[in-house]
């Protein structure tokens, strides 16, 4: 099988302490479908709105996630290059490391790391969902985790990214359940400085910032909005928009709120978890996604204040978050917008590919 010359050298070079996958590197396509055996229908893990992922497995025993672009145009070709230039430099524990692409012929290719734990929404609907993985523990790790992650991507990264779909299948976990914000596909690097740049509206039904829905508005904030969707997701396990009756869907924040401001935080947590959790710190999940899913933007949280609420670093600020004027029983301030989404140009989240297709076998992908 061909190896690329940079990793053979750094393979080679003995007390080169930086390791292999540390450096990303063009794939050759012939390397590619030899490792997902030629783009095998049992190796797919899933498909987006950019194309499918597939496992794959290296020469050297690795396991990678292999992202071929579908629909190939110019407009996907930019995004291509823009996703491949911004995970290249952007290094941190909580993001998904970039191994490398393919630009071969008409295939646009994109490998990743594989997470053998794959997303937090195969986890809560989707394919592990009957394993009841995610206890509370993971539960508060993966939201500490990913928020750290957005706040790296809004606050320490050069230039500044803002993500625009954030969501559970773009959540994934490693070996040990630490959370993996992936997909820059949409981000767009913003000049030091920009406060929010207008442009076209993409992301996922249920967790788009209604200012950014509506007025294509795009901000660090509108990642906070998609978050605090997220933390509400993780603890309930509830899905960001709900079918109650056959004519009515609801909002996971139109749920929560009227609980959250009872004090009922037992019955919004998960009832997957038996019980086993933490009341406080659900509630404290619960409140931070709240305000951060407000609808003024200007109201909601940064990423790097939702760190410091998640980890509980100041009872001031905990105490200012249980009096914030959103859970005070008299005033009816909406948290998120009750528009119509369904008129939007957005995709519903779908995390894997049994989601898809019913008659799917569970060989392959789900043996590992
Ligand atoms: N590195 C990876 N390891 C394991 N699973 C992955 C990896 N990358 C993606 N997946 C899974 O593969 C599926 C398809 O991913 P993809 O990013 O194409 O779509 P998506 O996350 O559902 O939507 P979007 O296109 O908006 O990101 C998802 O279920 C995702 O969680
Ligand atoms: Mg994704």
């Amino acid at each position: 099988m061909p190896v690329c010359s940079c990793c053979k050298n750094d393979a080679l070079q003995p007390g080169k302490k930086k390791k292999k996958s540390d450096a990303w590197r063009v794939f050759a396509l012939k390397e590619l479908q030899l490792a997902t055996n030629n783009f095998n229908y049992d190796n797919k893990l899933g498909e987006g709105g950019f194309g499918s992922v597939y496992w794959g497995q290296l020469w050297d025993g690795s396991q990678i996630a292999v992202k071929r672009l579908k629909n190939w145009s110019t407009k996907a070709e930019m995004e291509f290059s823009v996703e491949v230039e911004v995970l290249a430099k952007v290094r941190h524990n909580n993001l998904l490391t970039l191994r490398g692409y393919c630009a071969e012929g008409q295939e646009r290719l994109i490998v990743y790391d594989y997470m053998p734990n794959l997303s937090v929404t195969s986890h809560l609907h989707g394919q592990h969902a009957a394993e009841c993985l995610l206890d509370w523990g993971r539960r508060m790790n993966i939201a500490v985790g990913a928020a750290e992650g957005i706040a790296y991507l809004h606050h320490h990264a050069t230039p500044h990214i803002i993500h625009r779909d954030i969501k559970g299948s773009n959540v994934l976990l490693d070996v040990e359940f630490r959370a993996r914000v992936s997909d820059f596909g949409f981000a767009k690097l913003m000049p030091d400085g920009a406060t929010h740049v207008t442009t076209k509206v993409k992301g996922t039904l249920g967790y788009l910032a209604p200012e950014y829905a509506m007025l294509g508005k795009v901000s660090e904030s509108c990642d906070v909005y998609s978050f605090g969707i997220f933390l509400l997701v993780l603890a309930s396990g509830k899905r960001p928009i709900e079918r109650v009756n056959p004519t009515t869907k609801r909002a996971i924040t139109d749920w929560a709120l009227p609980l959250a401001k009872e004090n009922k935080f037992k019955e919004i947590a998960d009832s997957k978890m038996k019980g086993n959790f933490l009341e406080a710190e659900v509630k404290r999940v619960v409140l931070v996604g709240l305000v951060c899913a407000q609808s003024q933007p200007e109201k909601r949280p940064t990423m790097q204040e939702v760190v410091g609420l998640l980890k509980g670093e100041s009872k001031e600020k905990l105490e200012g978050l249980e009096n914030h004027e959103l859970f005070s029983a008299d005033l009816a301030a909406g948290v998120c917008p009750s528009g119509d989404e369904d008129s939007l140009e957005v995709t519903e989240e779908r995390d894997s590919k049994e989601e898809e297709s019913t008659s799917t076998s569970e060989s392959g992908v789900n043996a590992r």
